[in-house]
């Protein structure tokens, strides 16, 4: 489905790297390198680990910079006895709009279920910001034939019960686990499929209208050097990036694709 009316949109995850000044700097950094007409152009998010999200926010604030600020990871209680854990309330009070949920990462390493991720979709909802849903399947499901039983399967447990508004507002990630920090990258014909299935099936738990306005992402192993050709996807509208959001120059490149052929 062409995507000539959604605004891609373009997400650094840094997952656990960058201290608070080692933040600072790479903000600043990437904000030399951008330009009024790139921002125009796509909107670009940064997932700064917990610690930095204040540093940064201040920053954005101060030189009025056009990132929009993510989280990684929230717990779907408002406050409690959760020792350790960040309430997307918090976030939200520190002008975080974007938050990660679902990643591979959280599901496999830290063992969070479809119905945790589902909890976690509802509080960031409830705070007036947006999902980053992650999607994607393991290497061993893929040679088995389950792409997309596990990916489409993943999807409507994360969108049941959201209303029709509520999906419209979402940004889904299809982060093929096998390519994530590997070097692989989904050919973009591969991932422009799966992808495409992703919108079918949204189409399906909600309507075409909303499906056809639901920002889709692709994630593992993106680089400048293959940014153009994952965007050239006609249901593809931004990708998750992250090693390569690590190095503020080529994540200015990856921002930049639209400069390039
Ligand atoms: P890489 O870009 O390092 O493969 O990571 C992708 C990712 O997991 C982003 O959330």
């Amino acid at each position: 489905m062409s995507n000539e009316t959604r605004k891609p949109i373009i997400s650094g995850n840094w997952k656990m790297n960058h201290n608070h000044f080692e933040a600072i700097q790479s903000v600043q950094k990437l904000a030399y390198l951008l330009t009024k007409d790139d921002f125009a152009a796509v909107d670009v998010t940064i997932h700064p680990p917990f610690t930095d999200l204040r540093s940064v926010q201040t920053l954005i604030d101060a030189d009025e910079l056009k990132f929009i600020l993510g989280a990684q990871h929230c717990h779907e209680s408002d406050s409690g006895a959760f020792t350790g854990e960040v309430s997307a309330a918090f976030l939200a009070k520190l002008n975080v709009n974007y938050v990660i949920v679902g990643h591979s990462e959280r599901r496999e390493i830290f063992g969070e279920t479809s119905e945790l991720v589902q909890s976690k979709i509802v509080a960031i909802q409830k705070n007036k910001m947006t999902p980053i849903i992650c999607v994607g399947e393991t290497l061993a499901e893929r040679e088995a034939g389950k792409t997309y039983d596990k990916v489409l399967g993943q999807l409507r447990s994360a969108l049941e019960k959201r209303s029709h508004e509520q999906i419209k507002s979402m940004v889904i990630a299809y982060e093929p686990i096998w390519a994530i920090g590997t070097g692989k990258t989904a050919t973009a014909d591969d991932a422009q499929r799966v992808i495409s299935a992703i919108r079918e099936e949204i189409a399906k738990i909600s309507s075409a209208t909303v499906a056809s306005s639901v920002r889709l992402q692709y994630g593992g192993s993106v680089k400048a050097s293959n940014i153009s050709e994952i965007m050239s996807q006609p249901d593809i509208d931004g990708v998750l990036v992250g090693g390569a959001s690590l190095d503020s120059a080529e994540f200015a490149r990856i921002c930049q694709y639209r400069l390039r052929p």
